[in-house]
């Protein structure tokens, strides 16, 4: 099975739950909550992921599924396909229309393909291996900047608002003592890293993010000449995780203000 094959799957399903999600769209809100009443799950939610998990089993019944509403029945397969069906719920129920689809494929723990797809502004981000990254079927690219005062960045608040949310704030501040020109809080985390991945941001960074949130944003990043890295500088893997992605070239420097603590700390 080529790879092409696995992108056409993932595009057919991320524009079936575009559907589905521009349906209930500053509409019918349907929210229950999860951990907090900050932390909300849809109709819309459960209905997008349930149309991707059909369209990729209809073709792939033996690969795995990580999704972020269910959990799935493991099989011996080296592909597992992770998939946030509506990243930015937060800006969904509140009728923001910034919110988005995501669909990675890793073969044996590395992603292979990233599908991301803004429905409201139908922008759809993908990339495959040894292609680049496009958006709407062009090629982007990082940006260029070098200096963290030529940098606009970008980050997100987890829901937990302990530790995480205080560092985030500290962070935060160090980087605008630093002389950063602005910092957006964009609400989808899969879009920020496209945003990077197309030159809009040069670097974006969370605290706490899961597989589902990143997976085919990190790729989309790297394969647009960027680097995404955790706290320490290490290769990202398929497990919750520390996010840093930017242009390459201002990435020690954000590490500088978000990483330069020791492990454990
Ligand atoms: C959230 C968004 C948000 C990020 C949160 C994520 P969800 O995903 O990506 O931008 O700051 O950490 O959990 O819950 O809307 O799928
Ligand atoms: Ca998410
Ligand atoms: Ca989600």
């Amino acid at each position: 099975m080529k790879t092409e094959n696995y992108l056409d799957t993932s595009i057919i399903a991320a524009r079936k739950a575009a559907e589905i999600l521009l349906g209930y769209f500053q509409k019918e809100k349907n929210v229950s909550f999860k951990s907090a009443h900050y932390d909300m799950v849809t109709k819309a939610d459960i209905e997008s992921e349930k149309i991707i998990v059909s369209t990729i089993k209809e073709k792939f019944p033996c690969h795995n599924i990580l999704a972020e509403e269910n959990n799935y029945e493991q099989t011996d397969s080296p592909y597992t396909w992770i998939i946030d069906p509506l990243d930015g719920t937060n800006n969904f129920v509140h009728g923001i229309p910034v919110f988005s689809i995501s669909i990675a494929l890793a073969k044996n723990g590395s992603i292979i393909m990233g599908v991301v797809y803004d429905p409201t502004r139908e922008e759809l981000f993908c990339a495959q291996h040894g292609d680049g990254a496009m958006l709407n079927n062009k090629l982007v690219r990082v940006t260029e900047a070098e200096d963290l005062s030529s940098s606009i960045l970008a980050t997100g608040f987890y829901y937990n608002r302990g530790k995480e949310m205080e560092e985030t704030l500290d962070n935060i501040k160090r980087f605008f003592l630093s002389g950063i020109i602005g910092i957006r809080r964009m609400g989808s985390a899969a879009l920020d890293l496209c945003n990077v991945a197309c030159g809009r941001l040069d670097g974006f960074w969370e605290y706490y993010l899961s597989p589902w949130d990143f997976a085919a944003g990190v790729y989309i990043v790297e394969q647009a000449g960027g680097k995404v890295t955790d706290q320490y500088n290490e290769k990202v893997k398929i497990a919750p995780s520390y996010i840093v992605s930017s242009n390459g070239k201002i990435h020690t420097k954000m590490l500088d203000i978000v990483g330069n603590k020791e492990r454990g700390t």
